[in-house]
């Protein structure tokens, strides 16, 4: 099986084939997927959550890759968010999390890189842990850059690949199998595919020493 990397140029039966068996993966672990990181969770990621949605200020915000709704407790009061995902069952969770927290998010069945919405349509987009997913990733990024209005923020909480001589060809190696088996990419280079897909980057913060990065751009 041809596993797609972040590139364009793809033919569109290959994008087609490898979105579905993203869906496919998505829907399959949706009913695992919070005990699945329960831990890591609980050790780091609610913190790192906390880091990026403090800075989102209330606005049209758009989440992509929603997944179960781990962003929803973070939303900024007032904020008018619509939140996406190519997983019904994911999407499914997330909106059971918004109605027992009472939490009103507009939640869409769709494809970042095809995204339905107008050009500038929101002030804001935020991404946690989707872009190491997503088959085209510099298409999704593009598609943010053209749904968030010019000099609007954009914000994305990623792992990526660590460009060190052992340690990133091992990442290549093993990548493979985690897709298989969990879903994400562990060797992308999301700092990179997000100046390919066009957009300015204002910061790179190492949230947990080169492997999880905060990106803050401008579309
Ligand atoms: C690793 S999960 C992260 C979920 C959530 N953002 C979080 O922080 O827990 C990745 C999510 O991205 C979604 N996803 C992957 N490719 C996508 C695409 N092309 N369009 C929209 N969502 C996508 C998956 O369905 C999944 O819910």
């Amino acid at each position: 099986m041809m596993f797609i990397q972040e590139s364009v140029g793809f033919r569109k039966e290959d994008i087609e084939r490898e979105t579905a068996t993203t869906k496919a993966r998505y829907d399959r672990i949706a009913p695992i997927y919070d005990l699945m990181e329960w831990f890591i969770e609980r050790l780091a990621f609610q913190d790192w959550r906390w880091e990026l949605w403090s800075r989102v200020p209330v606005g049209r915000i758009l989440e992509v890759g929603v997944g179960t709704g781990k962003n929803i407790p973070f939303y900024p009061k007032g904020a008018q968010v619509t939140a996406i995902d190519l997983s019904e069952r994911m999407l499914a969770r997330a909106q059971r999390r918004a109605d027992e927290m009472n939490i009103e998010v507009d939640l869409r069945h769709m494809d970042v890189q095809d995204l339905e919405f107008p050009d500038d349509a929101f002030d804001a987009a935020v991404a946690t842990f989707v872009f190491c997913s997503v088959p085209i990733a510099v298409q999704g990024l593009r598609e943010l850059g053209r749904v968030v209005k010019p000099d609007g923020n954009i914000w994305l909480l990623e792992h990526v690949r660590v460009n060190r001589p052992v340690i990133g060809p091992l990442m290549d190696a093993l990548n493979p199998i985690v897709v298989r088996v969990m879903g994400p990419n562990i060797n992308r280079r999301t700092v990179e595919n997000v100046k390919r897909a066009g957009l300015r980057v204002l910061q790179v913060e190492n949230l947990k020493g080169e492997l999880v990065k905060l990106i803050h751009a401008h579309s």
